[in-house]
């Protein structure tokens, strides 16, 4: 049997800081109601001249070093992104290029803030199925692109960043189990209402930004992710008790609160980042992860869950042993 497991993580971050102090001077908000209702202090935002697939490229190419391995030995690339450079090529071929790498499939999967878990789902189906034996797969986005920045209840909460990691085939699981959903009857919660089949019309009435009804999108992801969590521990016959680490998709301290308390985990067993990052879409997963593996708190041999919700509304979720 074939498995597919992680061997290597790596991320980046934009180097310019926007704290919620600065947010204070620009809109009708406060520093405290920032974060007490989201859990963010700061996020990180693209330089002017900085795009998707630059970020993506260090992330990967942080990921191939800590994998001990070449862009050449890699043999699929995937990009979760809500934020491609063009329209057309995929940001997974702009990146495929970028490392040098021709041949190999390269494609973008698009499931917003839960693009990484989509992503990652397609990379192991690939693996086990014989189809890939080294993978590339990242979550990079440059959100802050898509938001409106006089809407106080959506821009506080994103930010820039990307994460990528090396899957390979394996003799030992890595990936145990992935579970996905969406449900498109929710499309109007949490969206940007314009696309390019329909910009033409709507371009001029400034809708090209992040749209969200924000205490029902809470409330479906705390529903949707408690019962995403439990569904992968069930299907795996895993206890709650031998969850090491709950790696969440970084929307709002509390929806992670909420989910941490169906697993009966403690906070000391959650990685968090939304303080530092705010909420980066397909890019939070990996970043989170990465963080994690880079200064020890994760170790070989423990057993994760990776879980993600976005608009679609497409959530889901993954056990992991490391
Ligand atoms: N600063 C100050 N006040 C703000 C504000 C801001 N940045 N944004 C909104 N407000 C105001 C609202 O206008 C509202 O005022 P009103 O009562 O006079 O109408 C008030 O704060 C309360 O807003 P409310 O929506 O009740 O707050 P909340 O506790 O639901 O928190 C969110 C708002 C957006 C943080 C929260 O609903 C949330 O996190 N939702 C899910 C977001 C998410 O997960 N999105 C991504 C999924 S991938």
């Amino acid at each position: 049997m074939t498995y597919a497991r992680i061997t290597g993580s790596g991320s980046y971050l934009p180097e310019k800081i926007l704290t919620n102090r600065e947010l204070e001077g620009l809109l009708d908000t406060t520093e405290d109601w920032i974060y007490t209702r989201s859990g963010i202090r700061e996020r990180h935002i693209a330089a002017e001249n900085e795009f998707t697939c630059d970020l993506a490229e260090k992330a990967a190419r942080a990921a191939l070093e800590r994998a001990g391995r070449t862009p050449a030995e890699v043999d699929l690339v995937v990009v979760a992104t809500t934020t491609p450079d063009q329209v057309f090529p995929s940001t997974a071929c702009l990146l495929q290029n970028r490392l040098g790498i021709q041949g190999c499939p390269a494609f973008d999967v698009q499931a917003v803030c839960a693009g990484f878990i989509y992503a990652l789902d397609v990379v192991y189906r690939y693996i086990r199925t014989g189809g890939s034996k080294c993978a590339l797969v990242v979550g990079a986005e440059t959100f802050s692109r898509i938001l409106n920045w006089e809407d106080r209840s959506t821009c506080v909460l994103f930010g820039d960043g990307a994460g990528a990691m090396i899957v390979e085939e394996a003799t030992q699981p890595g990936i145990l189990s992935s579970h996905l959903h969406a449900d498109g009857s929710f499309k109007d919660l949490l969206c940007v209402p314009i696309g390019v089949s329909t910009a033409h019309q709507e371009m001029l009435a400034g809708k090209a930004y992040t749209e969200m009804q924000g205490k029902e999108v809470f409330r479906w992801a705390v529903t949707a992710l408690g019962d995403a969590v439990i569904e992968v521990l069930e299907a795996n016959g895993v206890d709650r008790g031998e969850i090491d680490w709950l790696v969440p998709h970084q929307a709002n301290i509390r929806i992670i609160q909420a989910i941490a308390r169906r697993l009966d985990l403690s906070m000391d067993n959650v990685v968090v980042t939304i303080d530092r990052h705010g909420n980066t879409s397909a890019a939070s997963v990996p970043l989170a992860f990465d963080e994690a593996v880079r200064d020890g708190r994760i170790k070989p041999g423990q057993k994760i869950i990776f879980e993600a919700f976005g608009g679609g509304f497409t959530w889901g979720s993954m056990l992991i042993q490391t």
